[in-house]
């Protein structure tokens, strides 16, 4: 099985640690350990004293009944029996990908977008189409070019929401939409939905509006968790039983410590997304005045979610560029060739303030190199 390379995440292997100013990232700040057990009071002797005599086992193979409640708790109409716990949102895809999509498939991926969502069904030997989210349209999907590349045998539609990198959003009337075409020839639709927004926007869960439907996502983005590798996949209970059968080839469990540390972030969910609320509100904010002060840059702002995509006006390749910034600044961003969109960046926002106003300045000053 050959499969193309991760382009966003190669580039992160190779330079993230090198960066002295990161703002390249998708999550938002993490926690630390103590910070998330602090949310509501816990010290961290208490949570590891309390847990002493825990037995490092496996655990609950599927993620803990607590674990599983707490999640479907986030959707209007799941129970328990629709939640599978995954590593990350990452293995959710794998999962669901792997699960349902065979050699000679059709699958329809929006593009750009996370490149596992096409380039898993490609190397599975599904034939790919595409559609392209438009900048000028300020990157959103054209719902008359879906139904246009939808066949009688598409097995798949596969979609972000909000989308990386752009973070542009979907709304309610749009997958309502979505869910009707893929219904006619009977598609799954699946949506990483990791970059659920922070803000307004009318989100909703695919598994929430449409019986194929399968949501995907994990405590990495919105929840700021990403070190404790904890994901699911959300859908009905025939497909999460089909789903058990591959996941028992892929992953036995997500970790007895990382499913306790995912149940104390999902009770402390109101107080997590508070702070992160206030991030996204305040760091877009300085992005937005940035690029208004940055004649070499333009913005479709993002929809309150943690990546946003610049387009930068400048006469050298997008890669070549972040790379010499890396190399003489220490400011670190992902090259648009890595989502196949050239002259562009991404920049992750929803850093430490502190980090986001210096990333940004350096990157200013950096660029005036292509006034001279
Ligand atoms: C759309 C999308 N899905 C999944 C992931 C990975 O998520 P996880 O850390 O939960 O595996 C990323 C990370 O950048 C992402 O952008």
């Amino acid at each position: 099985m050959k499969i193309a390379n991760f382009g966003v995440e190669e580039w992160l292997n190779k330079y993230e640690k090198r960066a002295k100013i990161d703002i390249s990232q998708s999550s938002i700040s993490a926690f630390t350990l103590e910070e998330l057990l602090n949310l509501d009071g816990t010290s961290v002797e208490e949570f590891f004293k309390e847990r002493a005599t825990l037995s490092l086992d496996y655990g609950w193979i599927e993620g803990s009944e607590e674990f599983k409640r707490l999640v479907a708790s986030l959707y209007q109409n799941l129970t328990e029996e629709n939640i599978l716990q995954t590593n990350g949102a990452t293995g959710a895809n794998l999962l669901a990908i792997y699960a349902l999509v065979n050699s000679g498939d059709h699958v329809i991926s929006m593009l750009p977008s996370y490149q596992q969502l096409y380039e898993i069904p490609k190397s599975i030997g599904a034939n790919v189409d595409f559609v392209e989210l438009k900048e000028e349209k300020n990157w959103s999907l054209d719902l008359e070019e879906l139904r246009a590349k939808i066949q009688s045998n598409t097995k798949m539609i596969c979609l972000n929401n909000a989308n990386n990198p752009t973070g542009t959003l979907l709304e309610r009337s749009d997958l309502l939409a979505i869910a009707e075409m893929a219904r006619e020839v009977d598609a799954y639709v699946l949506v990483d939905e990791v970059y659920a927004p922070l803000g307004e926007g009318d989100f909703v869960s695919i598994a929430d509006i449409y019986e194929r439907g399968i949501s995907t996502n994990s405590l990495s983005k919105t929840y700021s968790l990403p070190g404790i590798r904890i994901g699911w996949v959300a859908t009905s209970a025939e497909i999460t039983e089909e789903f058990r059968k591959y996941r028992d080839y892929t992953m036995i469990c997500g970790g007895v410590l990382s499913d306790e540390l995912a149940i104390h972030a999902l009770k402390n969910k109101a107080a997590i997304l508070r702070r992160n609320k206030k991030i996204v509100a305040e760091n877009l904010q300085i992005l937005k005045n940035w690029v208004e002060s940055e004649p070499r840059v333009t913005l479709v702002a993002p929809n309150f979610v943690s990546t946003s995509f610049i387009k930068l006006d400048i006469p050298q390749k997008d890669e070549e560029f972040c790379l010499d910034l890396l190399n003489e600044t220490g400011v670190l961003l992902v090259p648009g060739s890595a989502f196949d969109r050239p002259n562009h960046a991404r920049v992750g926002y929803c850093c430490k303030k502190e980090e986001l106003l210096k990333g940004l300045e350096l990157l200013s000053d950096y660029l005036r190199k292509f006034d001279k």
